[in-house]
């Protein structure tokens, strides 16, 4: 047996810290984005966007017994490196853009906003993706480093607004309002 030579070794140590490994430069890259700025915000649509926000979401891709699915999955989507804004998605996202279901049929019950750049719509939402504290949908939009654009595998997710449902419930109120005035008569 040769003794083990002392340089090689010695050469290893020096140089694993400059050795790219992915978490590490996942890591580097989300502290880069955040550092620069204070934290990302979430934002928050206007009343007439047609949506609310819902939370920031795990994505289920990892998950063992999803193959490979979606958290916002059989929708439509857009990447727009550089450019993305929340408001930029839930327009995509209400106007259907790229919906099979025929362009401007309607607007996605889900959007959400992943990854700095990335908007996914959809029509549910997966019960295996998790709900994550806000705080873990950490990167900011390319679009405007002001607002929370999810996360590396995590969503920042908005619902359709439910001023429609909220109205057909008011309405159905006010007939059984008009039942028991009509019995009370
Ligand atoms: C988020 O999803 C990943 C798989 O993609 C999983 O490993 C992790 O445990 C999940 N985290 C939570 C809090 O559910
Ligand atoms: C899939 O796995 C998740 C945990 O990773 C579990 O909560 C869920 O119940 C599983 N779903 C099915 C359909 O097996
Ligand atoms: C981003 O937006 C700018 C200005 O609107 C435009 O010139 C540019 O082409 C866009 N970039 C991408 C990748 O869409
Ligand atoms: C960026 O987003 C913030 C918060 O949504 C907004 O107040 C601001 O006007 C936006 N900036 C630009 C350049 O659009």
């Amino acid at each position: 047996m040769h003794p083990l030579h002392p340089l090689p070794l010695l050469l290893a140590l020096l140089l694993s810290p400059l050795l790219p490994s992915s978490s590490t430069t996942a890591a580097a890259a989300a502290a880069a984005a955040t550092s620069s700025s204070s934290p990302p915000a979430i934002y928050t649509p206007p009343a007439g966007s047609g949506y609310v926000y819902h939370g920031c979401f795990n994505e289920t891709t990892g998950l063992a017994n999803t193959t490979g699915a979606r958290a916002l999955a059989g929708g439509t989507s857009l990447v727009r490196p550089g450019n993305m804004t929340v408001a930029l998605c839930l327009d995509f996202c209400r106007t259907g853009a790229g919906d099979s279901r025929g362009g401007s049929s309607g607007r996605f019950a889900f959007a959400g906003l992943e990854y700095a750049r990335e908007c996914w719509c959809a029509q549910s939402l997966s019960s295996l993706a998790a709900k994550l504290p806000d705080s873990a949908c950490d990167l900011p939009c390319e679009g405007n480093t002001t607002e929370a654009c999810g996360g590396n595998l995590k969503l920042t997710v908005y619902m359709a607004s439910a001023a429609a449902a909220a109205r057909v419930a008011w309405a159905a109120s006010l007939v059984a309002v008009g039942a028991v005035s009509l019995i009370l008569l």
